[in-house]
């Protein structure tokens, strides 16, 4: 099989730049290793910058998304027992838009299987090869037979865990990491969200997160010890936890009911550079991971979609490598911006195990000094809201 630019991962930022080209008339196949209903399983982000919509709209798969999406104006900082509102479109001009990223990817593929482009799920040992040359290909197995495509590029959209970053030699990647010693408990309830906006909570037993993915369907999240296990935390005493990290005003109007799902996930910020090695380019989460407070990682993802897909559509029409040549530089600037503003998040709302009086002051006085300060309030939404591309 020949194809221009073959695709590894099937997540948000693979199906993005696979419907982008498909879009230009960019012949791409996308492979993934699982099958479709186990990705549509997944639950992740749920906060979408306006320049994550646009990329939507650019892809032609925001109908459902403008019709279900819930637009936030603001988000509460909770700490000292009370709500403080940073007021996203007064201080900024722009909003961001509540949507679950599982919508965004079955939006995606509706779009790409729509448009008639292959997929190849559940695809074993995919590799890429030969990107340091001029005829790259990828293999992989299904079902028992090899197969093998040719192609122009690979884009490595395979996330964390995926093969196309530990493709490259090593002396060739250079890395910077930062493990934070805690992880998020998080579930999803079919009941309303204790308040309209996101609340991002500051408290003494550690830090709490209330979002939401629908008016009937609430996303909750509590910092928990990286060896607690699931099955030690009932809804019961989640919901316990939770309540006792948010003002008296939320615990007690909280409307509790069973957990769909609930997982724990670790913090880490990580970084890759660069994100393109000759013909292979890595792409979202396969290139960087933040943590999560601040909801930063898919919107990274797609701002590396963005540029890519620039570079591509530049090289095909035109036959010029100048945007190509430009992607992990352009992407990784913004990356870094990024990666500082989810750290200070992090940073300014968790509880640390090794944290002194001192650090605890230093929190206090900042949460304090963003509530108070227009300008320090406009530094922090401005980040949230997304920078520009
Ligand atoms: P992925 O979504 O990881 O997709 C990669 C795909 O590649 C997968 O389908 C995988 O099966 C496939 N794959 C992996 N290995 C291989 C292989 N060897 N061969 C073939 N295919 C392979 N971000 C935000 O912006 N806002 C939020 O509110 C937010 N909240 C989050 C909350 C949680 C609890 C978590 C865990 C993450 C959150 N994120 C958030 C981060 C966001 O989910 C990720 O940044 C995003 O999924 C990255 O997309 P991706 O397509 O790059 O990678
Ligand atoms: C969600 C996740 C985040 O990391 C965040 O900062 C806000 C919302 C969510 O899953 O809804």
């Amino acid at each position: 099989m020949r194809t221009q630019v073959a695709i590894i991962g099937s997540g948000p930022s693979g199906l993005l730049l696979g419907q982008l080209l498909t879009n230009a008339g960019i012949e791409n196949v996308i492979l993934d290793r699982v099958s479709k209903d186990y990705i549509l399983g997944r639950v992740r982000a749920g906060v979408l910058e306006e320049g994550m919509v646009s990329m939507m709209e650019r892809a032609g798969a925001a109908d459902r998304m403008h019709r279900d999406g819930l637009e936030h104006d603001g988000f509460s900082l909770a700490f000292d027992g009370r709500d403080h509102r940073i007021d996203l479109f007064g201080l900024t001009g722009k909003r961001v838009l509540v949507y679950g990223q599982t919508e965004v990817t079955r939006d995606l593929m509706d779009q790409r299987e729509a448009s008639g482009a292959t997929t190849i799920y559940s695809a074993e040992n995919v590799a890429p090869h030969d990107f340091d040359g001029t005829n790259p290909y990828v293999t992989f197995e299904r079902e028992g037979v090899s197969h093998r495509i040719d192609c122009d590029f690979i884009a490595g959209c395979d996330g964390y865990h995926g093969i196309s970053r530990k493709s490259v030699p090593e002396h060739s990647l250079t890395t910077f990491e930062r493990v934070y010693p805690f992880g998020w408990l998080g579930i999803l309830a079919d009941v309303p969200p204790v308040s309209h906006e996101l609340i991002y909570a500051n408290h003494s037993r550690g830090f709490a997160l209330c979002s939401m993915r629908s008016a009937s369907r609430s996303r909750y999240y509590i910092q928990c010890g990286l060896d607690e296990k699931i099955e030690d935390w009932s809804d019961e005493r989640f919901y316990d936890e939770l309540r006792r990290r948010l003002p008296a005003e939320h615990a007690e109007s909280m409307v509790v009911g069973p957990s769909f799902e609930k997982s724990i996930a670790p913090l880490r910020s990580f970084v890759a550079e660069p994100m393109r090695f000759g013909r292979l380019f890595l792409v979202g989460d396969a290139a960087h991971i933040v943590p999560p407070t601040g909801a930063k990682g898919l919107n990274l993802a797609t701002s590396d979609v963005f540029y890519l897909f620039e570079g591509l559509q530049e090289y095909f029409s035109e036959k010029s490598a100048a945007a190509i040549d430009a992607y992990s530089m352009r992407a990784l600037k913004r990356v870094w911006g990024a990666v500082r503003f989810s750290w200070s998040m992090t940073t300014m709302m968790h509880r640390f195990p090794e944290a002194g009086e001192f650090d605890r002051k230093i929190q206090e006085a900042e949460l304090n000094y963003l509530v108070s300060s227009k300008p320090a309030a406009t530094a922090l939404a401005e980040n949230y809201v997304g920078m520009p591309y």
